[in-house]
């Protein structure tokens, strides 16, 4: 696969999509949403990625948000299609099967909040900013941020378009852990593996409960839990989970 403004690679089971739009501190234009896009797809189809780290090139910025320079111009059907793209591809992300971290490394603004938040759980290192400045700019968050930062934590940060630094992050539980820029990566490496450590199928099916959920009043997602929860009954890993913990011993789940 080729790509103009992100950094693919799939490595041990753990896909990383970096961000690669320096020169713009990593804003999503068109083009690297379609990238994103392109990458996401590919994911969601993978029987070998387990799990998924969303990153930024360099050490300054995640993603500072869409692109301001080349939306200026834009009216309103053009900007709400544009919305409508991006929101799009950010749900992709949602919904992928594997978790997803998000390991923000810098400025997480605008359209970077947004990524962030449509992964399973982020982790951040200590330079960390996030926000949601656009109406700073006369416009709302356009990729979700009203929906999901709203479900997450406060409308403050979206009325007053206030800066989140990784420690106030943290303490309101916007990211899971805060780590030195130089052990970002490495810690959510050592996250992913935790994971894929666990019944793979498992995973993926505790990922929709939760996604589903969130979505549907709570008789409606404990129905589907319960669902699930039997579907999970019929597999190989489920085998194996109960059958290692009987002889004493580490699972080893084939994702079956
Ligand atoms: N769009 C386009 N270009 C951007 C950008 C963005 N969102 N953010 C940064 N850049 C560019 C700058 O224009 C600059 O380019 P030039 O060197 O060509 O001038 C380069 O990246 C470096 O940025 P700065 O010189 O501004 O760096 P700084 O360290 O002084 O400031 C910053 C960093 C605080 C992140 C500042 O760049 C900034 O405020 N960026 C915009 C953040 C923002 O408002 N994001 C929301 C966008 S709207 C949105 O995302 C809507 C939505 O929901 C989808």
């Amino acid at each position: 696969m080729e790509f103009e403004n992100i950094i693919f690679k799939v490595e041990d089971g753990i896909a990383t999509l970096t961000i690669n739009r320096p020169k713009a501190l990593n804003a999503l234009n068109k083009a690297t949403v379609e990238d994103i896009e392109k990458a996401v797809d590919y994911i969601a189809e993978s029987k070998d990625i387990q799990v998924v780290i969303i990153t930024g090139a360099g050490e300054k910025s995640f993603v500072a948000g869409a692109d301001i320079k080349e939306m200026a111009d834009y009216g309103p059907a053009e900007s709400g299609k544009w919305a409508a793209y991006g929101a799009g591809v950010i749900t992709k992300i949602e919904k992928l099967p594997q978790p997803v971290i998000a390991a923000v490394n810098g400025f997480a603004l605008g359209g970077g909040c947004e990524i962030s938040m449509a992964a399973d759980f982020r982790y951040c290192s200590e330079n960390a900013i996030f926000g949601q400045p656009e109406v700073g700019l006369g416009i709302i968050p356009g990729f979700g941020g009203t929906q999901r930062l709203a479900r997450l934590v406060a409308k403050e940060i979206i009325y007053s378009s206030k800066n989140i630094k990784a420690d106030e992050a943290l303490r309101i539980g916007l990211v899971n852990k805060v780590v030195p820029q130089a052990e970002l990566m490495p810690a959510a490496i050592k996250a992913a593996k935790k994971i894929m450590a666990q019944g793979p199928v498992a995973v993926q099916i505790a990922k929709k409960a939760i996604n589903n959920g969130i979505n549907a009043d709570i008789i409606t997602g404990l129905a589907f839990e319960s669902n699930v929860f039997g579907l999970c009954f019929a597999t190989a890993d489920q085998k194996e989970g109960m059958k290692a913990f009987m002889e004493k011993r580490k699972p080893e789940f084939t994702g079956k």
